[in-house]
């Protein structure tokens, strides 16, 4: 097993990484303080993982709550059932709510976590590659608007992170690679050598070799970890990590939520901001194209959907979190390796990148 930690002073906790971890109950009763604890879970992974999950906890008072899956349920009516839940079975304020499943689990937990009674603890038992690599660490929980996605939520950090990778063995195959997406996204923003060691490796990371996927989300964690240990708000350098993710929340809300995966819009998303990157000057073709290999070999979509125009991504983009008095800000790449948050680009330029053909420009790059 391994152990990162995100430092974050008196709200600081460890992530815990490595196989069969769902069976180690002494990990978890580190970090429960009261004697209550609410696992919230959802029908797909109840039948997978709630059982070993409950017999770690064996020496507590378990309630479950196992809600409809999807990310159409992540809202105001879903997290309601978990309040319901947790008054019936009179949780009180030392109780622990336990997330176990993918980053909409997590999310919505965590923020029933951050309301109820004003805030009990809670620890994030990812099941996801996504939610392994990005949702669970660093505290951003929250739920859908129908006119925005996780319009609603809190910061509020969990009391520990246990990753059991060996969950990732019953993940379908287009999920895994909706999680590489955010896997890949680190080694653009933040650390151009682990998008090489991707290129080397993505093969395995698809075929659920262990190691790899082990050292993928150690790298991941640690990046995140980083990042969030240096701007738990997003005041500035956090915002990074949301790459490709305003153009990629525009296609989520535009297609109807859990159309489209999350990781598989963030790549779409992404490769709008690569190619706005090239159309500013800060990074060239050839890089474009090198990045968007990775995507197309991690299994995710590189083009937006066909039925949007630019007036729709406008639209869906003016409500987008970044927009900071009226103005519409972007994370995009200076370098491969390097991101920037920045309102400073011609809109003519933003303009170019939604009319762009992706298909044609797909077909380009690979001839
Ligand atoms: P998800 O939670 O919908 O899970 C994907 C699917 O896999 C679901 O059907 C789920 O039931 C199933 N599943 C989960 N674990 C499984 C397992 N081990 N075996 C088989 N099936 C399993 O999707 P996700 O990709 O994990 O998370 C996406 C959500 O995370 C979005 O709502 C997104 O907004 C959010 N997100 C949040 C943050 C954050 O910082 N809080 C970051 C990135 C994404
Ligand atoms: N997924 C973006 C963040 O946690 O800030």
């Amino acid at each position: 097993m391994q152990t990162l930690h995100v430092d974050l002073g008196e709200r600081s906790y460890p992530i815990f990484i490595g196989e069969q971890l769902i069976d180690r109950g002494e990990l978890l009763s580190r970090h429960i303080r009261g004697k209550q604890v609410a696992i919230v879970t959802n029908d797909t992974v109840a039948p997978l993982y709630l059982e070993r999950l409950s017999r770690s906890l064996a020496a507590y008072s378990v309630t479950t709550v196992i809600l409809p899956d999807g990310e159409a349920y992540k809202n105001w009516e879903t997290l309601q059932s978990i309040f319901d839940a947790l008054l019936t079975a009179r949780h009180d304020r030392g109780t622990t709510i336990i997330a176990l499943g993918g980053g909409v689990i997590g999310d919505m937990a965590g923020f029933a976590a951050a309301c109820y009674q004003r805030g009990v603890d809670f620890i994030q038992v990812p099941t996801t590659l996504l939610s392994q690599v990005d949702s669970s660490v660093g505290g951003k929980t929250g739920i859908n608007h129908p006119l925005g996605k996780n319009m609603v939520g809190a910061f509020y950090q969990p009391q520990a992170v246990l990753i059991d990778t060996s969950t990732l063995t019953t993940l379908p195959a287009r999920e895994l690679s909706a999680g590489l997406a955010e896997v890949i996204k680190y080694g653009l923003i933040c650390d151009e050598p682990f998008l090489g060691w991707l290129e080397a490796n993505v093969d395995k990371l698809r075929a659920l070799d262990q190691a790899a996927l082990t050292e993928a989300i150690r790298r991941s964690c640690a990046a995140k970890a980083r990042v969030v240990g240096a701007d738990e708000r997003e005041s500035g350098v956090r915002a990074t990590l949301n790459l490709g993710h305003t153009f990629g929340h525009a296609i989520e809300t535009h297609q109807g939520y859990g159309a489209w995966l999350h990781g598989e819009a963030v790549s779409a998303g992404t490769v709008m901001a690569l190619e706005m990157s090239r159309r500013l000057g800060w990074i060239t073709a050839s890089e474009r194209d090198r990045a968007v290999r990775v995507l197309v070999r991690a299994g995710l979509p590189v083009v937006p959907p066909a039925n949007m125009r630019a007036e729709d991504f406008l639209q869906h983009m003016a409500v987008d979190k970044k927009v900071l008095n009226g103005q519409l800000r972007l994370v995009l790449l200076k370098r491969l390796g390097e991101a920037v948050l920045t309102s400073d680009f011609p809109r003519e330029v933003l303009e170019a990148t939604l009319n762009v053909n992706y298909d044609a420009l797909m077909q380009e790059s690979r001839t």
